[in-house]
This record gives C-alpha cells, structure tokens and sequence, in this order.
C-alpha cells in the first residue's frame, strides 16, 4: 500500500484524480487536505468517503503546523499539489489570494516536506502546474519542456513561481521533485466559471453565451481523466526532478467551442423554448485584460519516456461531458448559489 497526500482533492481534478486513484487501483490510500474554498465541494467526493483507504483533513497548505503534524502521522510515499487558486479571471480582480495559496501555500509545503525528507522519511512531491506559464504563442509552434516561462496573468505568474521553487528545491536540497504542465482541462465536475461549464450551464437556461473578445483565442483542450492518468503514471515512474508537458492536440477556438457545444445541447433537447437555436445566445463581450492569444502543448515527451497518450478526443470528451452536467443539475445548482451569483454580477454585468 502506498499513501498519497493529495492538496486541493475537493477541486475538478484532484476530486477526479483521487476517484482514479480509488477506483482503478487497489494499492493507493489516499488523504486529502483541502481549504474547501468556493471551487472545494466536498459532493465531488460523495461516494468515496466511506471507503477505508480514503481520509478527508480539513485545512490549509499555508498552514506549517498542520502539515508538519499530518506528515508525521500518515507518512505518505508521495504528495501531489493541486491546491491552488485557479480562474484567471479572479486573478485580475483580486490576485493577492493567488499569491497566498499558489507561491506561500506552496513554499510551505515545501519546507515541510524538506523536513520530513530530512528526518529520513523517503517520498516525492509532485507539483500539478499549467501551460499557462509558458505565455502565449502566436499561430505556429507549440509549448516544450524546454520553452521558457513567460507569464502573463497573476494566476500564471503565480503558478510559474511555484515551479521555479519546486525546481530549486531539487536543486538545492536534492529532494525528489517533479513538476507537470498540462494544457485547459474539462470533463465532470468543474466549476462553472470556466469557459466550458459556464457555457453549458448559461446554454441550458437560454442565458446569455458571454465569448470574450473576438472569440479567436485558442485553448489546447484535454479530458480530466487522461490529465489524471498522466499524473499517476509521472508520480509513480518518472524519474526525479523531471518536468513533462501534458497536452491532447486539440485546440479549438473559443468560438468554434461553444457553438459545439450549442449544437449538442439543440441535437440532445431540442431548440430554445422559443424555438431559436443556443447559437442565437452567443454575446460577444469585453475582453479579458491580458487575454493570451493561444496555448498549445508538445506532449512527444511523456509519450516517449512513459508511453503516455490522451485516450479521448474533444467531440467525445465534449458529448461526456454536456451528459454528466444534463445527469448532475443539481449539483450545478448548488455550486450556483448566492456568492457565486455575486461573482457572474461583478464578472459579467459591466463586460
Ligand atoms: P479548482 O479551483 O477546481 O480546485 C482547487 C482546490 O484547491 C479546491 O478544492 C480548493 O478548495 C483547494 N484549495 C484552494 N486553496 C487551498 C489552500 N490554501 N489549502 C488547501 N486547499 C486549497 O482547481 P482545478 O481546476 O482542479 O486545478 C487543480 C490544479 O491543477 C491547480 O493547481 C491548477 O493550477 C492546475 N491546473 C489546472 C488546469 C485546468 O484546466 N483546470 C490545467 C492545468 C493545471
Ligand atoms: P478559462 O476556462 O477561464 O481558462 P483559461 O483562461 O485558464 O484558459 O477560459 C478559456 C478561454 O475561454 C479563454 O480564452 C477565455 C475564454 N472565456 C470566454 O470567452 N468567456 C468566458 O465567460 C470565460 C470564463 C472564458
């Protein structure tokens, strides 16, 4: 039995990668730590919770004492760091509890772990990171593991400080680290401020489709579970303090991406009850401040070294996606609640 300290378990995909880790395989225990902030939903976990491998601790990654003590007592073999403050957009509004969670939270994590390696124990840290750090690229080339970092959002900058800690770690204290950045994730349970849920969940009221600027941006689009089974597989068989890019090939234009999604939605329930069609909801808005222009990730690397390859493509992945959100409504309704009604407010009214 190896256990697992996942940070941010209760998020999209630290809940979908410990679902993984439960259900596909028999030797992982798995302690979750999380904050539970608005994008942390304990109902992602329902029903794990019961399981005797699992174990839920409620706190923070900034919080040394904590962590020290959940060390000492669980012993994991390796620790996996979701936990984070994710959505750009909140990262032009309010950046400073990026800077909290994602460079100190991390920093903390950090030295605790330092200290636990350094009082003998054996175990590695995997740091789960974005392509976003990368910047943004122009209509040719890709991301490499070898691009170098460019941030360009306080979400970004954040996130790429974090790496270049982790990176120093190994460095420095010769501690067994690893650092994955992968491209825009979608698939069950992500919360519907990112493009893609807050489209399906706009599109299935007759709300507005707020597209940003020209709608020309481009995202490198991959389904959670293949993002999930690339973490596995680095934590387990990378060698330390190696850095891999996960990615699926599948950019699409955010404008191209929604009116898919639009033309599922009237192919599965018909049109509008008026009888427009969803496309007919597509707004173009105000463009986000700094708004890269298009990610796109060269995953030849993990696919070399450890044979891994995305199983899903995007109309696939799309049409699991569009039936887990039309088989989890209520769900969706529930993460819609008052703050979150605040948020689209202040987010979307001025745009
Ligand atoms: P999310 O916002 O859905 O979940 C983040 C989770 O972290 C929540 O459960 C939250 O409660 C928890 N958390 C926040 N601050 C915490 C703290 N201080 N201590 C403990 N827990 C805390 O995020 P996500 O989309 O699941 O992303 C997870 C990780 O993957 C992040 O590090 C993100 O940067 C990275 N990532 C995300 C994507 C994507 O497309 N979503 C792509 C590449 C990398
Ligand atoms: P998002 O899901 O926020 O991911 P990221 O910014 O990390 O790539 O946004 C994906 C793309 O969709 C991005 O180019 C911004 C755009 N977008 C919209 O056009 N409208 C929206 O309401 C949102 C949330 C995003």
């Amino acid at each position: 039995m190896k256990t697992i300290l996942v940070t941010g378990g209760l998020g999209f995909i630290g809940s979908n990668f410990i679902r993984l880790l439960l259900n596909d395989f028999s030797d992982y225990k798995v302690i979750n730590l999380d904050t539970v902030t608005y994008a942390g939903n304990p109902k992602n976990l329902t029903e794990i919770e019961t399981d005797s491998r699992y174990l839920f601790v409620h706190g923070d990654i900034g919080n040394r004492d904590l962590i020290d003590d959940l060390l000492k007592r669980e012993k994991p073999d390796f620790i996996v760091n979701f936990a984070a403050e994710s959505h750009v957009d909140r990262s032009i509004t309010g950046p400073a509890a990026f800077i909290e969670t994602n460079i100190v939270g991390t920093f903390t994590m950090l030295e605790s772990f330092r200290a636990y390696c350094t009082a003998g124990h054996k175990c590695r840290f995997l740091q789960v990171s974005t392509d976003e750090v990368y910047g943004s690229l122009g209509t040719e080339g890709y991301f490499f593991e070898t691009t170098p970092y460019s941030p360009n959002s306080p979400y970004a900058a954040s996130k790429a400080s974090a790496d270049h800690l982790v990176r120093a770690y190994h460095h420095t204290y010769k501690l067994d680290t690893l650092i994955t950045n992968c491209s825009n994730n979608y698939g069950p349970y992500q919360f519907p401020e990112k493009l893609i849920p807050l489209m399906i969940s706009n599109a299935l009221e007759g709300r507005d489709l707020p597209v940003y600027g020209d709608g020309k941006n481009i995202r490198d689009w991959l389904y959670v579970e293949d993002h999930c089974r690339a973490l596995e597989l680095v934590m387990r068989a990378a060698k330390t303090n190696e850095t891999y890019n996960i990615g699926g090939h599948n950019e699409m234009e955010n404008i191209e991406l929604v009116k898919l999604l639009c033309r599922s939605l009237d192919r599965r329930l018909g049109p509008l009850p008026d009888g427009r069609a969803r496309e007919t909801l597509i707004t173009f808005v105000g463009d986000r401040q700094g708004h890269d222009q298009r990610y796109a990730i060269d995953a030849e690397k993990i696919k070399n070294d450890l044979g891994w390859e995305p199983q899903t493509d995007l109309v696939k992945g799309m049409e699991m996606t569009i039936d887990w959100y039309l088989d989890n409504q209520e769900w969706l309704n529930q993460v819609r609640d008052g703050s979150y009604q605040k948020y689209y407010q202040e987010m979307y009214d001025k745009r």
